[in-house]
């Protein structure tokens, strides 16, 4: 596909999703962060400058791809799908953005220690609700779910005070009390948080 004016792209979720294969397009309305959603958590995740944001879960990117676009963050998504990152990382490279990227792997290998943001998009959920699973690639399970729950609480214990966290559809029970929350949004669904103490 030939990008004339990337910013068309981003008139509307409909318009988005046309940029990727039909079996992607249908997972969007559940699975991908709507845009004005990824916009506003970006301009947040971002605000405090020299930010480097990462995904954990990311999908084919369109978090990362629409916070590229809109801020001057530099986004990296993790995402245990390898075909959501080749297909991701294709359209990145057309829309020709160079501060974004997708990782494969699983995010309980991630070092987290170049990120001062997060942003987490409800991701381990298919695990106890399998009916909501993307596809039948991977392995799901409760024990996947406290596994990555676990780690993922843990990761945001460790972070240095001042880290800024997007959440959208949380289901984990509570993000640690070191986290104060600042902003929410969407009917509450996108809280907006900066690590206190
Ligand atoms: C709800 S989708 C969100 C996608 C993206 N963050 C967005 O908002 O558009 C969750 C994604 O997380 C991925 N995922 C779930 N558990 C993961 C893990 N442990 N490591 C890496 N990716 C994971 C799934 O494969 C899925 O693509």
């Amino acid at each position: 596909m030939y990008l004339t004016n990337p910013q068309n792209y981003f008139h509307s979720d409909a318009v988005f999703d046309n940029l990727f294969p039909v079996h992607i397009q249908k997972l969007s309305a559940i699975h991908w962060t709507p845009l004005n959603v990824a916009i506003t958590a970006a301009r947040f995740l971002t605000a405090g400058g020299n930010a480097k944001i990462i995904d954990i879960g990311a999908g084919v990117g369109k978090f990362c791809i629409a916070g590229s676009f809109f801020t001057n963050g530099y986004f990296t998504g993790v995402e245990q799908r390898k075909n959501f990152v080749t297909i991701g990382n294709k359209v990145i490279k057309q829309f020709g953005l160079n501060k974004a990227e997708l990782i494969h792997g699983n995010f309980t290998e991630t070092d987290m220690a170049p990120y001062n943001g997060i942003y987490f998009y409800n991701s381990f959920h298919e695990n106890i609700v399998h009916a909501d699973s993307l596809d039948e690639q991977v392995d799901r399970s409760s024990e996947l779910y406290n596994l990555y729950t676990q780690h993922l609480l843990a990761q945001l214990n460790k972070m240095p005070i001042g880290t800024r966290l997007a959440t959208y559809w949380l289901s984990i029970t509570e993000i640690p009390a070191c986290y104060k929350m600042h902003e929410s949004h969407y009917n509450n669904l996108l809280k907006l948080w900066i690590k206190d103490y």
